[in-house]
């Protein structure tokens, strides 16, 4: 798959006509694409394109919303006390621990700022999340990119890529775009061949979904080891996008470095307050977490009978690819999706992928009667 947000160091989009002199690892990208919300001429699409939670918030995560408007001439509190006690009881973690971020790209962010100095290499997989990439690109860094197999991580051809300027490895596990994951023993192996002076950061920004008995999220890393950061988010199966809020859970050590640099102010009120009640109910988002494997299931087992390749995930998103042998592609299967009023999103750039959200039923029953017309044509 090849990245559409990176462009070459000669092809970065200056404008500048001023003498300002912007620093270059910036100017070699280009600006993010979010995921396509609307079509022209189409009241209310079914917009599948940005893996958000079609269910929505928890109505006790949406009363608490309502609530703030009486408090919004207040600033936050900049402790994000409420919210990291919240968190730290629903998980078992250590809420001194935990800090909060304006999405878990924030907190991506910081770590990247505080841990990679140009030059660094940072070691990536293939299809690895595109923000990490960005940030790390911006930061100056030598991104250092290990193939996948079979649209997974593989932990050997990353530590095949591992040097003495290794300094930051960062693993999507659930990943974004193909959604599959690695185990936790495949996770333990990795982080046992980078290098003390290397920080691993595990981003479980889909850990909620998995259901696989070989899985764990980062928490116990990071109890263990003092160069593992593990990001989670509320954008994802508490339905809080548009909130703009997410947590890492780091060793003390790392919290005292992030919070020198995270703005005082990072959280907003309302999404401190909304998500503190969110992640305390649990049985919200077990249902939703049922929901979506279940439909899952299905999806992936009509579309494979239609002869798409669905490749495996443990996400609320599926990614599919299309064989160019078949004269199919991920890019005409749009094009038809959007004339049913229905919209995915152009997965890594090429022509044969396709990655499309979990939906409620009948969204998801819109995108298998589209797409098996989308074959028969
Ligand atoms: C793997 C992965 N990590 C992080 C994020 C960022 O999420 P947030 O909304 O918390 O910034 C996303 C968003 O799509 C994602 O797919």
């Amino acid at each position: 798959m090849t990245r559409t947000n990176i462009s070459r160091p000669d092809q970065g989009e200056n404008n500048s006509l001023s003498s300002l002199n912007p620093v270059p690892s910036v100017m070699n990208l280009s600006s993010y694409v979010q995921g396509q919300s609307s079509i022209v001429g189409v009241e209310n699409p079914i917009k599948l394109s940005s893996n958000e939670s079609t269910y929505g918030p928890s109505p006790l995560a949406i009363q608490a919303y309502r609530e703030c408007s009486a408090q919004l001439n207040r600033y936050p509190d900049g402790s994000q006390q409420k919210l990291r006690e919240a968190i730290g009881k629903v998980h078992g973690l250590d809420a001194d621990r935990i800090i909060c971020g304006n999405g878990s790209e924030e907190l991506i962010l910081l770590v990247v700022r505080a841990y990679l100095r140009p030059g660094d290499e940072a070691l990536l997989s293939e299809n690895s999340f595109i923000m990490s990439n960005i940030h790390c690109i911006a930061q100056g860094a030598e991104l250092v990119i290990a193939p996948e197999k079979s649209y997974r991580v593989d932990v050997d051809a990353l530590l095949e890529r591992v040097t003495q300027k290794t300094r930051f490895c960062t693993i999507a596990n659930p990943n974004n775009p193909t959604g599959t994951y690695i185990s936790d023993a495949e996770m333990r192996r990795l982080h046992a061949g980078l290098p003390n002076n290397c920080l691993l950061l595990i981003d479980n920004a889909y850990a909620e979904y998995v259901d696989r008995k070989d899985f764990a999220n980062g928490a116990k890393l990071v109890d263990e080891f003092e160069n593992v950061v593990m990001t989670r988010t509320f954008s994802k199966i508490y339905g809080l996008s548009g909130l703009r809020i997410g947590w890492a859970y780091c060793p003390l050590e790392i919290i005292s470095v992030l919070q020198r640099i995270r703005t005082p102010f990072n959280t907003n009120g309302p999404a401190l307050a909304t998500a503190a009640v969110a992640v305390q109910d649990t049985e919200f988002t077990r249902r939703v977490k049922e929901h979506n494997t279940n439909s899952l299931q299905r999806i992936s087992s009509e579309l494979t009978r239609l002869g798409i390749e669905v490749i495996p995930s443990t996400t609320n998103f599926y990614l599919l690819r299309f064989d160019p042998q078949s004269g199919k592609s991920g890019s005409q299967a749009a094009s038809f999706l959007q004339s049913r009023g229905i919209i995915p999103r152009p997965a890594g750039g090429s022509d044969a992928f396709l990655r499309i959200t979990v939906g409620l039923d009948h969204e998801n029953n819109a995108v298998i009667e589209a797409l098996t017309e989308y074959m028969a044509a």
